[in-house]
């Protein structure tokens, strides 16, 4: 396994949730808002490990395309953190993370595409560098963290060393608002 495979499945993984998002009936607050919160929680983690692995390897090779890469994580992000408050049944909600389905579309174009960094990756990296990476995302995917944080530092050191304490929160603010869902959930039936 190495790490342009496991950000490749990613992408997919996260684009199957668009189009789940895409079929809701506008009216199904329930689902809408369960796919939102996969979304947030897969594009944190995706963006995480490529902010970690790819991206500072890659710093060197193509400077430009890694920060434009890291200015187009930074965007969605933002919106991210709004959808994250919003009620899926606010007027606004599903345009919202409509325009994060495209930016993140035109986003995964770009890494994959014809002279993207993820053909910058193989032709610059070796195969146990990338590799090596694919391990470092597994444990990322464990810790890492699980909701936007569009103000939080997306380059080495600070990433690694900031990141671990803002995860651990995360996963608490993740696991309650399963709790209260359920609960609600059961309430309603
Ligand atoms: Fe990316
Ligand atoms: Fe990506």
């Amino acid at each position: 396994m190495n790490i342009i495979s496991v950000l490749t499945t990613d992408h997919r993984n996260v684009d199957d949730l668009f189009k789940r998002f895409e079929k809701a009936a506008a009216d199904d607050t329930a689902e809408l808002g369960r796919v939102r919160d996969l979304i947030l929680e897969q594009l944190a983690i995706h963006a995480e490990i490529e902010e970690q692995t790819l991206y500072p390897a890659l710093r060197e090779a193509a400077t430009d395309d890694v920060l434009e890469a890291l200015e187009e994580h930074h965007a969605v992000k933002a919106i991210l953190a709004e959808l994250e408050k919003m009620p899926p049944n606010a007027e606004r909600f599903r345009a919202k993370m409509q325009v994060v389905i495209e930016n993140v579309r035109h986003h995964v174009e770009e890494e994959e595409g014809d002279g993207g960094l993820f053909e910058v990756a193989r032709q610059t990296l070796k195969t146990p560098e990338l590799e090596a990476m694919a391990e470092q995302a597994e444990q990322l995917r464990k810790v890492g963290p699980t909701r936007p944080h569009p103000f939080a530092s997306d380059q080495p050191p600070f990433n690694v060393i900031l990141g671990l304490p803002m995860a651990v929160l995360d996963r608490a603010v993740s696991t309650a608002r399963k709790v209260v869902e359920k609960t609600l959930l059961r309430k309603a039936s």
